[in-house]
């Protein structure tokens, strides 16, 4: 049994599969499929990403996107423009207000480890969860990495939702979560940069459940990176207004962010250089394991603008 506030829930005892992915087995692709985890992520086979993708190629692996949730390739020795291009077929790509870029590729956000300071990618996110408009997907490109270490999770969010006692489903059905980049970047930004942020990046209200808009699938959107706090968090519980009632919201936020960190939602990927990561952004979450310091590695990453949250 799980608790937050007075409200008493079964734990999760039994992984129930998100619906997308019960067919998968019976499916043709037009390239090698190895499923990694069974709610969760596949090795693509059998495609040079050096290539423009042809309609066909780019559908499938719009459908695989959306069905596995991650996709793993390995050995994809792209150039920077050749990253930047394969991402861009899938949408417009995104500018990072924060996060270093590529010299000649502003679209590449450079996640680098030679500063002698550890990564700081160590919380469950979805990215960039504080625009108004987020990312559909992110590829990830491995330059160097440790031999040992450094892997990154992912974390199937539709099977959080899925997996969820009916009277939370109930709960949360109508509530809206705050989210805000702040808390994670201002670290290493001057006043008046905070401010700048603070002027171009508002916090950004969406819902807490949201609706994949190409599988139709229900999703667990809030995320301990940047989800600040609920909107509209209201029950009738006996809660006193005051601190009580503020430990009651708290408390169910921090019960949802618990869901990410289920093995069974997640999947987890041992990087070697030219291993190419793209996940849907929009039904995962992802953590970046900080257990290589003071061993260098670094990550390229494009990031493709997304749908409104409904
Ligand atoms: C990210 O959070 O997008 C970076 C993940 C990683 O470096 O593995």
């Amino acid at each position: 049994m799980q608790l937050y506030g007075n409200i008493e829930v079964d734990a999760v005892s039994t992984c129930r599969h998100a619906d997308s992915l019960k067919s998968t087995d019976s499916e043709s692709w037009p390239f090698s499929v190895r499923r990694v985890q069974p709610t969760i992520g596949a090795e693509i086979g059998g495609i040079d990403l050096r290539d423009p993708l042809t309609d066909d190629l780019y559908l499938a692996l719009r459908r695989a996107l959306v069905k596995f949730k991650v996709l793993f390739f390995r050995n994809q020795n792209i150039t920077p423009a050749q990253h930047v291009a394969v991402a861009r077929r899938f949408g417009e790509l995104e500018i990072h207000p924060v996060i270093p870029h590529h010299p000649d590729h502003p679209e590449l956000c450079v996640f680098g480890r030679k500063d002698g300071k550890p990564g700081r990618e160590n919380l469950y996110h979805s990215d960039v969860s504080w625009r108004e408009i987020p990312s559909m997907g992110s590829m990830l490109r491995c330059v160097t990495c440790p031999e040992v270490g450094g892997d990154t999770m992912w974390i199937n969010m539709v099977a959080a939702y899925e997996n969820l006692p009916e009277d939370v489903k109930q709960l949360i059905g109508k509530l809206q979560a705050v989210h805000d980049g702040l808390p994670v970047f201002s670290q290493g930004l001057n006043a008046e940069q905070v401010e700048g942020y603070r002027k171009k990046y508002p916090p950004m209200i969406h819902r807490v459940v949201r609706t994949h808009p190409e599988s139709g699938e229900k999703i667990l959107y809030v995320n301990e990176g940047f989800t600040t706090h609920l909107a509209n968090f209201t029950t009738v519980k006996p809660y006193r207004f005051g601190s009580d009632f503020k430990m009651a919201e708290m408390d169910l936020l921090q019960y949802l962010f618990r869901q990410a960190a289920a093995p069974e939602y997640q999947v987890r990927l041992h990087w070697q250089p030219d291993t190419i990561a793209f996940w849907d952004n929009r039904s995962t979450q992802h953590y970046a394991v900080q257990d290589y310091y003071p061993a260098e590695r670094q990550m390229m990453r494009a990031t493709i603008v997304g749908d409104r949250v409904f």
